[in-house]
């Protein structure tokens, strides 16, 4: 079953029309990569699916619901969280602290507004098993500033499974990361699979062909191919667009 699909989903911005009438069809559970040149539209139709954009024209159905211009903590309410805005990352307090703060939001934001006087120590639970889940329990109490990159980067996929998302948006995770951090990421990945659908923006061809289900290739804002890794990285036209023919 899909858990979103767009259709005829288009962003101009004035005359670049930067996403242009994509139809996508994601399946519940797996994890489709969103790959194409620079300035294909890969971020604009991310920022699009979390609300950060409105569409210019066509929709977006998310768990058989339109959600076609809600605001972004509509979108987060509703299940889709988007991970790797720096932003995110409260650099003056500890880990654990930075997941309990988005786990409360959540809780305080969401339906479950009564909640009776304890519940801190309840979101503290929630937050442990969540850095427990990226592999960040042993960093439990450091400034988020002191930590690595790539454990930045699980603090950062840690603060969207604190929203208690079904579709997990990641826009180049990788990016910046050592091969061992990558490697970490590829786990923490794999750790994910089943739990939640994914959808990916990568350049690292390595991780794309790796942990992908499915791959769509955008060019000039419009799908050109779409299907199995291996079938896509043998596509002539993926081969002339993405690739400039060389590969
Ligand atoms: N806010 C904006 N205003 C004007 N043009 C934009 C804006 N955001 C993106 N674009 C243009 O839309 C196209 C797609 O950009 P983007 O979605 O960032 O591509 P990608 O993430 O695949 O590199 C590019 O031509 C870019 O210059
Ligand atoms: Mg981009």
């Amino acid at each position: 079953m899909a858990i979103l699909e767009t259709t005829d989903l288009t962003k101009r911005f004035g005359g670049v029309t930067a996403v242009d009438g994509v139809d996508l069809t994601i399946p519940t559970g797996e994890i489709t990569s969103l790959i194409g040149p620079n300035g294909a539209g890969k971020t604009t139709l991310f920022d699009m699916l979390a609300g950060a954009l409105t569409p210019t024209t066509g929709s977006i159905r998310f768990q058989e619901e339109d959600i076609t211009g809600l605001a972004p903590e509509a979108i987060v309410r509703e299940g889709i969280a988007k991970s790797f805005q720096i932003t995110n990352v409260f650099d003056g307090i500890s880990v654990l602290e930075n997941v309990r703060v988005a786990v409360q939001a959540r809780h305080r934001g969401g339906w479950n507004v009564y909640r009776h006087a304890d519940s801190k120590t309840e979101y503290t639970d929630e937050a442990l098993e969540i850095l427990g889940f990226v592999g960040l329990d042993e960093e439990r109490d450091r400034p988020a500033s002191t930590l690595s990159h790539g454990d930045k980067r699980s603090l950062e996929i840690g603060l969207a499974l604190a929203v208690d998302p079904e579709l997990l948006l990641f826009d180049e995770p990788a990016a910046g990361m050592s091969q061992m951090e990558i490697e970490a990421m590829l786990d923490l990945i794999d750790e994910l699979v089943g739990e939640y659908t994914i959808m990916l923006v990568e350049h690292n061809m390595d991780i794309v062909m790796n942990v992908s289900d499915r791959v769509v290739v955008l060019h000039n804002g419009a799908v050109i191919a779409s299907g199995a890794p291996s079938s896509v990285r043998a596509d002539d036209a993926v081969q002339e667009a993405y690739l400039g023919g060389v590969a």
